[in-house]
């Protein structure tokens, strides 16, 4: 399964829906993509491989049914090979995992193919503290590599600009169709940077629903997309 956005090679900005409004979510994250931001960033946390708790199946499944296009789903959480096949089923067309989940940390080969196997593309995450290297044994079996530019678990946290090192060590042993995202701390002051060191997709939550004019901070982030070169 290879879907197109793989094979779009322009920068996206995906609107990260722990900072959306849970009470209106779909409506929301409608009004994130009006002001000209891409498909959902969808954060799925445990309480135990990260500090804190945010949404299942049931509100992916129910999101699924308002809303059309991609789902990225990058799931914080112990045991995403025992989790993936419910979380497709409720429409993730991506399922991002962390090289330091319990359950796959072993096999991550092994937790790539799997997911795969369920019709879905697979992305492979690291916290900060995790060195890169941790996921070049996977590289040739994910669809996309998620750097987290914050400790994963909330939103609204300060950039963490030596993340970008990282970024700039696997872009270049990623081919054209796998995707480099970025997650934490995103947001007009920050995306230039990014982007200058090979970011393609930037998840961005607090900057985009937190702020006063959405479609002026979009604005702003094009503009920094843009300053990088394009
Ligand atoms: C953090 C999440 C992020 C978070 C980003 O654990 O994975 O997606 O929502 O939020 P901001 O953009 O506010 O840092
Ligand atoms: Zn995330």
């Amino acid at each position: 399964m290879q879907n197109s956005i793989f094979s779009d090679q322009s920068p996206k900005i995906l609107p990260s829906i722990l900072s959306a409004d849970f009470a209106r979510l779909a409506a929301d994250l409608a009004d994130a993509q009006a002001a000209g931001a891409d498909f959902p960033h969808i954060d799925v946390m445990d309480g135990h491989l990260v500090p804190n708790l945010s949404l299942g199946v049931p509100i992916v499944d129910k999101l699924r049914k308002a809303t059309a296009g991609f789902f990225d789903v990058h799931l914080m959480i112990d045991a995403p090979v025992t989790y993936a096949p419910s979380f497709r089923k409720a429409g993730a067309d991506n399922i991002t995992f962390h090289v330091e989940a319990p359950e796959v940390k072993n096999d991550l080969v092994g937790a790539a193919k799997e997911i795969r196997k369920l019709g879905c593309h697979v992305g492979i995450t690291l916290k900060p503290k995790t060195p890169i290297d941790t996921v070049f044994p996977v590289l040739d079996y994910v669809d996309l590599v998620l750097i987290m530019s914050v400790e994963p678990g909330f939103g609204g946290q300060k950039f963490m600009a030596d993340m970008l090192e990282k970024a700039r060590i696997v872009k270049p042993m990623l081919k054209s169709h796998q995707k480099l995202e970025i997650d934490g701390g995103i947001g007009p002051a920050t995306i230039r940077q990014a982007r200058e060191a090979g970011i393609d997709w930037f998840v961005v939550g607090s900057a985009l629903f937190d702020a006063k004019d959405r479609k002026s901070a979009m604005a702003s982030m094009h503009a920094g997309i843009a300053a990088a070169g394009g």
